[in-house]
């Protein structure tokens, strides 16, 4: 049996992936704050399980107890490969780097960048000892490669999660594991995130105008088509190759 454990599925491009692998009749674990119903009922549709973990992956002891209970309900149904698809992030605070609050920034870091290398490290563990194949994806950004002003949070956390997947890759790499990490990187689409980043002052965030440009020109990207993609590269397994930055872009 297949299993995909995705974060940040209530909404946005969570919620297209795990679609995506419902309707491909694959076995899904949500995790979000907040519970998606439509998802239920496309497993009901599809005849395949739908479970959702409630948890705020910026609090240490959720994320901790949320883990532990993974993977006790995983033991029994023992997959033979385990998908990781670390979705889930913000964007902000968004402001000049010497005006960021130290509580927002804790906050942004321990939800874009410790949560998903403690799921990423704890699940890899996992699927080691109970000889299971492993494909992780960690969602990235084109902010992880060039410098945008009043990103300075996100640029930096997105940048890290690029460095660890390629640390993370390399190893397995030179242990001849079989185990997979990649980071996909989306482009821009249309969800919450866009709407939040169009919200801020030109003042925290110098391109504003630009990504209001975005919206009114139509060029934010829908996620259904955006997930289809990652599914695909996903599907074409023995392609996958361990440790790259693969950029929506390019299927374009
Ligand atoms: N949108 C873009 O243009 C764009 C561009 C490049 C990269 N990306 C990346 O693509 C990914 C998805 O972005 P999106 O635009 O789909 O975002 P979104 O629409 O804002 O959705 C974010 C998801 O993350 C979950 N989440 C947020 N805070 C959480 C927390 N503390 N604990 C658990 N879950 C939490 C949300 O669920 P709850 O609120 O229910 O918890 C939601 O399901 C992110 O990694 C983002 O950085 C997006």
């Amino acid at each position: 049996m297949k299993i995909a454990l995705i974060t940040g599925v209530s909404k946005g491009l969570g919620e297209s992936i795990a679609k995506a692998f419902l309707e491909s009749g694959i076995k899904v674990l949500g995790i979000s704050r907040n519970e998606n119903k439509r998802l239920r009922k496309i497993a009901d549709k599809n005849n395949v399980s739908y479970q959702h973990y409630s948890c705020d992956l910026a609090n240490m002891s959720g994320l901790e107890a949320t883990i532990e209970q993974l993977k006790q309900d995983m033991d029994s149904h023992r997959p033979s490969l385990l998908y990781l698809i670390n979705n889930a992030a913000i964007v902000e605070p968004i402001n000049q780097v010497h005006q960021l609050d130290n509580e927002a920034l804790l906050y942004h870091f321990q939800l874009n960048t410790v949560a998903p290398i403690i799921l990423m490290n704890q699940m890899l563990h996992f699927t080691t000892i109970i000889d299971a194949n492993f494909i992780g994806v960690n969602i990235t950004s084109g902010a992880a490669d060039r410098p945008i002003y009043g990103w300075g949070a996100y640029c930096s956390s997105k940048a890290s999660i690029n460095m660890y997947t390629r640390t993370a890759a390399l190893e397995q790499e030179e242990q001849k594991t079989g185990q997979k990490i990649i980071a996909f990187n989306p482009g821009i689409m249309n969800t919450n995130m866009q709407q939040l980043i169009r919200s801020s002052s030109k003042e925290a965030f110098r391109e504003v105008d630009k990504f209001k440009a975005y919206k009114e020109k139509n060029q934010l990207r829908d996620t259904d088509t955006v997930g289809g993609i990652l599914i695909d590269i996903l599907n074409d397994e023995a392609s996958i190759e361990n440790g790259k930055i693969y950029q929506v872009n390019e299927y374009f």
